[in-house]
């Protein structure tokens, strides 16, 4: 029996439970979260007793190795510090990204995982989402020839932004991280897997270019409850949150029936609720655009776009390549290859690859990431372990330098491995 533990019962945490629990050699033997509300609800579905539940992860950790693995889902800022504790206690680990808040944190945490000889599995769940795992084969199997160059867009979105990024939980660069790691780290990840290549150096531009006061239309209310301007604006929070109970829920600021409307208006207008501020009078500062240029070791090249304007919720990527190039979106999860030399009356190729019908969690990528730890942890020869912490760590650095460029104007910031 493999028994799991959890810090942080929340979006991510939920998920992992549920996820988990479905295989019947893993048993949820324990989960530790600072809300008491959350922590009732988590001991109510998995059926725990009073000892296996715990308010703070000094309590946890307290009780020393009571599992095999344990899933870190907290909030950035505690990465580092339960990730620390977590491997000294002898657990194996599910490190949701972030990884920690900085370079030397990271750097940390893998050097620990080898010296206590335990597995760090960092969430980098796109590793396994079926159209990104198509595009790997692809090039594996040399259908663009030479990758030469990639470029890719992560579409935050209007509302995402608003929600996470304006108002939420990752909206300020020293409480949890910088936007380029906390949100981009998947999308540098996936350079450094696709290409199978280390960094060398970035350089990044970006600002928060429009949530932020001098943007506010004129005359409009610090919240949106009492805003005259409310019935107009697409920002109008109890409108977003009555209609996305989900989102409220993530929100931490209401745990109550999905379906009680007046519940969720109720708890959205309150001047306590972090989430009914006007996004243009929040205390934010993490970007709402950047972009990112990327050296790789041999001169191959990548090129990162960030931006919160737009529908949202969807990456993209392009990818050059000697012999051909491929194009895809999250949106249809549709790879467009296209071989160079039609005009030559060479055999044209040029297809279209439907991945399939999986676009919720992360593309299909939560489960699969989930069912290979899982392997990994029977310790089955089959596991693929795609996202160990030497492999997730490169991604990090690239992110942490990225910043650091921003911040300095767009130099270039070399990484060390
Ligand atoms: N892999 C991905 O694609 C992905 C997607 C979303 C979020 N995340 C990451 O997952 C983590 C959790 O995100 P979320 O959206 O689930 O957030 P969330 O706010 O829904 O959940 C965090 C939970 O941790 C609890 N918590 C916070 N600090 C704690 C502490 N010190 N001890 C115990 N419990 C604590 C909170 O009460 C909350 O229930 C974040 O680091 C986030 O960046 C990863």
């Amino acid at each position: 029996m493999i028994r799991i533990a959890l810090i942080g019962y929340g979006q991510r945490g939920k998920f992992y439970l549920d996820t988990f629990g479905k295989y019947d050699d893993v048993k949820i033997v324990a989960v530790c979260d600072s809300n008491k509300e959350k922590l009732s609800l988590a001991a109510e579905k998995y059926k725990l007793s009073a000892d296996r539940l715990f308010s703070s992860d000094e309590e946890f950790f307290a009780k020393g190795k009571i599992a095999e693995a344990l899933i870190i889902a907290s909030m950035d800022e505690y990465h580092y510090a339960q990730a620390i504790k977590g491997l000294k206690t002898g657990y194996h680990l599910i490190l949701e990204k972030p990884i920690a808040q900085s370079e030397e944190q990271s750097r940390e945490i893998a050097r620990l995982a080898h010296e206590y000889d335990r597995q760090v599995f960092v969430c980098h769940v796109l590793r396994y989402a079926p159209l990104y795992t198509t595009i790997k084969k692809m090039i594996n199997e040399g259908k663009v020839g030479e990758v030469i160059s990639i470029s890719a867009t992560e579409h935050v979105g209007w509302w995402h932004q608003a929600h996470s990024f304006v108002r939420g939980n990752w909206r300020r660069s020293e409480d949890t991280n910088p936007m380029i790691v906390a949100k981009c780290c998947h999308d540098l990840d996936l350079f450094v897997w696709l290409t199978g290549k280390d960094c060398k150096s970035v350089s990044s531009y970006g600002s928060l270019n429009y949530f932020k006061r001098e943007n506010a239309p004129e005359g409009c209310g610090d919240y949106c409850f009492e805003c005259k301007l409310k019935d107009k604006c697409k920002y109008n929070s109890m409108k977003f949150y009555m209609n996305y109970p989900a989102f409220a829920f993530a929100s931490g600021q209401y745990l109550g029936d999905p379906k009680d409307k007046r519940a969720i208006e109720q708890a959205f207008s309150t001047k306590d609720n972090p989430y009914a501020r006007c996004v243009f009078k929040c205390d934010n500062d993490v970007v709402d655009n950047q972009v990112v240029n990327v050296l790789f070791e041999d001169n191959t090249t990548a090129q990162l776009t960030m931006t919160a304007f737009c529908e949202g919720g969807i990456r993209t990527i392009w990818i050059h390549g000697t012999e051909g190039e491929m194009s895809a979106s999250m949106l249809d999860n549709v790879i467009h290859y296209q071989k160079f030399g039609k005009i030559y009356g060479v055999e044209p190729e040029d297809i279209e690859v439907t991945v399939g019908e999986t676009f919720g969690g992360h593309g299909g990528g939560d489960e699969k990431m989930v069912d290979d730890i899982v392997h990994a942890l029977r310790g089955d020869s089959g596991a693929m372990g795609l996202t160990s912490i030497d492999k997730s760590i490169m991604s990090h650095l690239m992110g942490f330098a990225a910043e650091k460029s921003r911040l300095e104007g767009g130099t270039a910031i070399k990484i060390e491995k």
